[in-house]
């Protein structure tokens, strides 16, 4: 197996992402992967420096995931090269991306690429709205991270 650097990407790094990045750590030990680099970023730079929105880091925890410590950061076109797969939120941010590194573009995924049985290709940003948006980005990010961790196993034993 040759990708092991997985960098999750949403617009502002203290939602979305960093759930992405907690839950799929958690998913990933839960399922013995080992030797995974994992980090998130944010196509904006708002946030920068920030803990994730507090709303994130409560609906994580009450599913078992300490996200408390993460920081935000800008996504950057170094990242390129230090990560392997790189995971977009939704067709926003992966526009993004494929637009800072044109010829990177074969790099970046659609999470929701891993959770087909959802019918979704975006998760939703739920940073304007309630409680409940937290839940349903949390529930595809879940659903993505196995299948993400499904993929990696399979290409493991290639
Ligand atoms: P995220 O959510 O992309 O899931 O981190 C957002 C956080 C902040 C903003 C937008 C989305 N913002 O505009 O500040």
């Amino acid at each position: 197996m040759t990708q092991q650097r997985l960098l999750f990407v949403c617009l502002g790094n203290i939602c979305r992402s960093p759930m992405a990045e907690g839950v799929f750590r958690s998913i990933a030990a839960e399922a013995g992967i080992g030797g995974l680099q994992v980090d998130s970023a944010g196509t904006g730079d708002w946030h920068v420096g920030n803990p994730p929105d507090a709303r994130a880091t409560r609906a994580a925890r009450a599913r078992g995931v300490d996200i408390s410590g993460q920081r935000a950061r800008q996504v950057s076109v170094d990242d390129f090269d230090s990560f392997d797969i790189i995971l977009a939120m939704d067709s926003a941010n992966m526009a993004h991306l494929r637009a800072l590194v044109p010829h990177g573009s074969h790099k970046v995924r659609l999470f929701l690429e891993f959770a087909p049985e959802s019918g979704e290709s975006d998760v939703p940003d739920p940073y304007s709205g309630g409680a409940d948006g937290f839940e349903r980005a949390l529930d595809l990010i879940e659903a993505a991270s196995r299948g993400l961790c499904a993929e990696l196993n399979a290409r493991r034993g290639d």
